[in-house]
């Protein structure tokens, strides 16, 4: 193998520099030329693909977002669209392309690698949602965590001295991993995720009764993909008269610093998916289990869920915040 891209696709998440930095340094050392592919797939289309060097990726580790800047193209679903992506690879003599991002980020690199064959593609699961399957933790999942954990914790102070009730409204469009991890870190009354059925009836009940033992305030931690924050709110307030504030996070989670922790998983994944492009493997995303590196089919991804919500979580979750 002597050339590989990398491109970053999809909502950005905190650790994708570090990733592209370890993809750009790992085939460096292995005497592998890089280009970079910016604005994603878009910029795969448009031929904004340029050599990267050593000091390319200096200073970017412990910078959020994605200096590669990323795209969503919905465009790159048409065969003909993709054609002319694969041909701005295939005269470059590129043969390696790694993609940084969600599932459907990973779904163009599948088409690539069946609509070419001499180009080999293996994914990296770059969002905040922690939702893909094949790998524990995704890279930008811990950073959202801590950055909600602060938040919230700022929240608490208010939502103590004026004695309300905080709906937090957090980022998760199908998997409620980060209300849930939130949830347990910053000690939420009540967790509600997509994948647990929540009555807000029992959820109004929990609260008054811990009014009546003398807590001060509650934090309810939503999923956006379950419900918004102020939809909780308005469905709380048929069975309960308290002072609610609604705080929708947003995109806040999605910017900052990487964490350690992402810094580390980044840096690990980026240097495995170049050695698996230098063993010929292809269409497969990597990941960590069990804090083992790990290589999966996208098919296999695509197929069936092994990213199971932790139900051991929740329920401790539900049994310490009584
Ligand atoms: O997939 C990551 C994510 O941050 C989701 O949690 C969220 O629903 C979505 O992206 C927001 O996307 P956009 O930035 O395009 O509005």
């Amino acid at each position: 193998m002597k050339k590989i891209a990398v491109l970053t696709s999809g909502g950005d998440s905190p650790g994708m520099n570090a990733a592209v930095r370890a993809v750009v340094r790992t085939a460096i050392y292995n005497n592998i030329e890089v280009y970079g592919v910016y604005h994603g797939y878009q910029g795969l289309v448009e031929d904004d693909i340029h050599k990267l060097e050593l000091g390319s990726v200096g200073d970017t580790i412990q910078r959020g977002g994605t200096f590669l800047f990323s795209a969503r193209c919905p465009e790159f679903k048409e065969e003909d669209v993709r054609k002319v992506a694969i041909e701005n690879l295939r005269k470059r003599e590129i043969e390696g392309l790694v993609v940084i991002g969600g599932d459907g980020s990973y779904r163009g690199a599948q088409r690539i690698s069946e609509e070419c064959k001499e180009i080999q593609t293996i994914g990296i699961p770059g969002t905040i949602d922690n939702d893909i399957n094949g790998t524990d933790f995704t890279i930008g999942f811990d950073t959202a965590l801590n950055t909600i954990i602060d938040s919230v914790d700022k929240i608490r102070d208010t939502a103590s001295s004026h004695a309300r009730t905080f709906i937090v409204e957090v980022m998760g469009r199908d998997c409620g991993d980060l209300a849930l991890w939130a949830g347990l870190s910053v000690g939420a009354e009540t967790i509600v995720v997509p994948e647990v059925n929540t009555e807000i009836k029992e959820v109004a009940e929990k609260i008054e009764q811990g009014i009546k033992r003398g807590k001060k305030h509650s934090i309810v931690m939503v999923a956006e993909g379950c419900m918004s924050g102020q939809e909780c709110a308005e469905e709380l307030s048929k069975y309960i008269n308290i002072d609610t504030r609604v705080s929708v996070l947003g995109h806040i989670q999605r910017g900052g610093s990487p964490s350690g922790a992402d810094r580390v998983l980044a840096s690990r994944l980026g240097g495995h998916a170049v050695e698996l492009l230098m063993s010929g493997e292809t269409a497969k995303g990597v990941g960590i289990k069990h804090n083992q590196l790990t290589a999966t089919p996208f098919d296999e991804i695509f197929g069936h869920s092994d990213h199971k919500f932790d139900k051991q979580i929740y329920q401790l979750a539900k049994e310490l915040s009584i």
